[in-house]
């Protein structure tokens, strides 16, 4: 197929971008109908377009560009098993991974819900077990802590569901005392800050990984073998180590006895796999079932919505058309993801994961190069703290779509006498506040009314007219975390599927990891005869001389 920027919907949307030109969101939001129009709920989610730079013009024109993008088809052969990820030929099928047990989903000529089923009730038997400390540790002592080892998708998206429900009220009377850590980085200061205070006799280390080969992983893996072995000897890998990967051949050369492993399959992308063993063992460990149930069904609740609900009022589709808007036609390639809520503090960096390995590519489905920039720059920071760090770039410097995330019923409350509002109400105060401020801006007129001195004008001016959508959820749970993930997920999809990427592989890590592995021999083999990095090594001259550097500074 030809580009998808050749199509005439493409090139509508571009001339169309000048009419849009012409508007100004103080404006567009006189016009309570275009608003209303804007206003998208499902589930009890509420979503707010009304503040992005568009007109129900624009929206007509993104449709057209979803119809001419094969949206609804690419969508239906994600859900039914298809390879959709041509460069590794496998399907993506993390939705099966919350698939309801009667659902059937089906890939390669087999329904694989039982599949996933048989590793859920194993979680929760397992979970069970632990939980209700009829699984001890190798001393006789129940396990209360859990150290979760893996790195990318096997620690973002389980690290934000856990900061999602860490201070939840239902959750928290599931899992008091007990602790879950987590550690990714091979750094030895993320080592010794997971196991800090633990008392190995207590602690199970889950070692997360799909490859089982991933350099990090392992080498940490091998350290908390070590910490726990030299405490309790070799016999307590049996009780204290268990794992997650597709690759349970390298499981078992490792130590951990198959039994004690709980698979996935290669249709789940790492970056997709949350609501596989990847996230559900680990949490359900801390969690219980009933939890982890309900968030597996407000996953699938969002999933049937996105296969099933009109392109006009689907979630999904309509934050990735209107991302799609603002990146390619409107050319603001960043977002923002700012939740009012502490609890949220790790969606941004989960979700930049998801985004940017996913769609971060420069060919097409069919390997031509692209003839637009795809890709989207995600960052983020719960509100209000931002508002203290970044956003006064996102007020007067460059312009950066913000999603603004609020809650209506805070997990937690504060209200102290004499205070006009309670800490929760303070908080949306904000959520409410800053969008209109980067929709509105204030002009020069307004500020010399209020006397403020000419040279001051300029600096004080906000342009306003900067785009925003408006995120509510009636509470913070286990159900809507689930609904969130899967919202987020399906967004990155949309944008993948419109720009005809694949945004399910991700060669683009690979280099670094084998000039790391060129490093890591190279280093060994000084270390070994005692000298220094020499120009044979096949090293540039700068790495040659910061590699000497650092080899230099450790001697002394
Ligand atoms: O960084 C690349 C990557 O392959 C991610 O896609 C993945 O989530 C991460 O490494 C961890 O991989 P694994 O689960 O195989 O250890």
């Amino acid at each position: 197929m030809a580009s998808i920027s050749d199509s005439p919907a493409w090139k509508a949307l571009q001339e169309h971008v000048a009419d849009v030109e012409q508007t100004h969101l103080k404006d567009l939001l006189r016009d309570q109908q275009r608003c209303e129009a804007l206003i998208k709920e499902e589930g009890g989610l509420y979503i707010d377009f009304s503040r992005q730079r568009m007109t129900q013009e624009t929206v007509k024109l993104l449709l057209d560009l979803a119809e001419a993008s094969d949206l609804k088809a690419k969508t239906q052969a994600m859900f039914s098993g298809e390879h959709i990820n041509s460069t590794e030929d496998r399907a993506v099928l993390h939705v099966a991974t919350r698939a309801r047990r009667d659902q059937v989903i089906v890939c390669d000529g087999k329904n694989v819900v039982p599949d996933v089923w048989e590793v859920l009730d194993k979680i929760k038997g397992f979970a069970d077990k632990v939980r209700g400390g009829e699984w001890l540790g190798s001393t006789g002592k129940p396990i209360k802590k859990v150290v979760a080892v893996g790195i990318g998708g096997s620690f973002l998206g389980p690290l934000f569901v856990h900061t999602a429900l860490r201070t939840e009220p239902r959750a928290m009377s599931f899992s008091k005392g007990r602790e879950l850590r987590f550690l990714a980085n091979v750094d030895p200061i993320d080592v010794a800050r997971a196991l800090q205070g633990l008392d190995p006799e207590e602690t199970m280390v889950v070692i997360i990984s799909k490859t089982f080969t991933t350099a990090e992983t392992m080498l940490n893996a091998r350290t908390c073998r070590a910490w726990l072995t030299a405490q309790l000897g070799k016999e307590a890998v049996a009780k204290h180590m268990v794992a997650v990967s597709t690759n349970l051949k390298l499981v078992k050369e490792f130590g951990i006895d198959p039994e004690n492993a709980f698979g996935f399959w290669d249709w789940v992308g790492g970056r997709y796999s949350v609501c596989s063993a990847v996230g559900m063992l680990p949490l359900t460990l801390q969690y219980g079932w009933d939890i982890m149930g309900q968030f597996l069904n407000g996953a699938n609740a969002m999933d049937d919505h996105f296969l099933n609900a009109p392109l006009e009022s689907n979630l999904p589709v309509m934050m990735g058309l209107t991302s799609v808007w603002n990146i390619s036609f409107l050319g603001y390639p960043a977002r923002a993801i700012l939740p009012y809520c502490q609890a949220l503090s790790k969606l941004a960096p989960h979700i930049q994961q998801v985004s940017m390995e996913s769609n971060g590519k420069g060919v097409d489905i069919d390997g031509k190069p692209l003839p637009f920039e795809a890709g989207e720059i995600d960052f983020g920071e719960p509100g209000t703290n931002g508002q203290h760090s970044f956003y006064q770039l996102i007020h007067q410097g460059r312009i950066i779509p913000c999603d603004f995330i609020g809650i209506v019923r805070s997990q937690q409350s504060v209200y102290l006498k004499n205070e006009i509002v309670s800490n929760h109400d303070e908080l949306m105060c904000n959520f409410f506040a800053q969008a209109d401020a980067l929709a509105y801006g204030k002009s020069g007129t307004e500020l010399r009314s209020q006397n403020v001195p000419d040279f001051l004008v300029p600096h004080r001016v906000f342009t306003g007219n900067r785009p925003s959508l408006s995120l509510l959820l009636p509470e913070l749970n286990a159900y809507t975390v689930g609904q969130l993930l899967s919202l987020y997920e399906h967004q990155v999809a949309v944008q993948g599927f419109v720009w005809n990427i694949n945004s399910f592989d991700q060669w683009g890590v690979e280099l670094g990891k084998v000039l790391a592995s060129k490093v890591r021999t190279k280093i060994n083999e000084a270390r070994n005869n005692n000298r220094f990095i020499a120009g044979s090594d096949g090293f540039n001259y700068s790495t040659t001389r910061m590699i000497n550097k650092y080899l230099a500074g450790k001697e002394q």
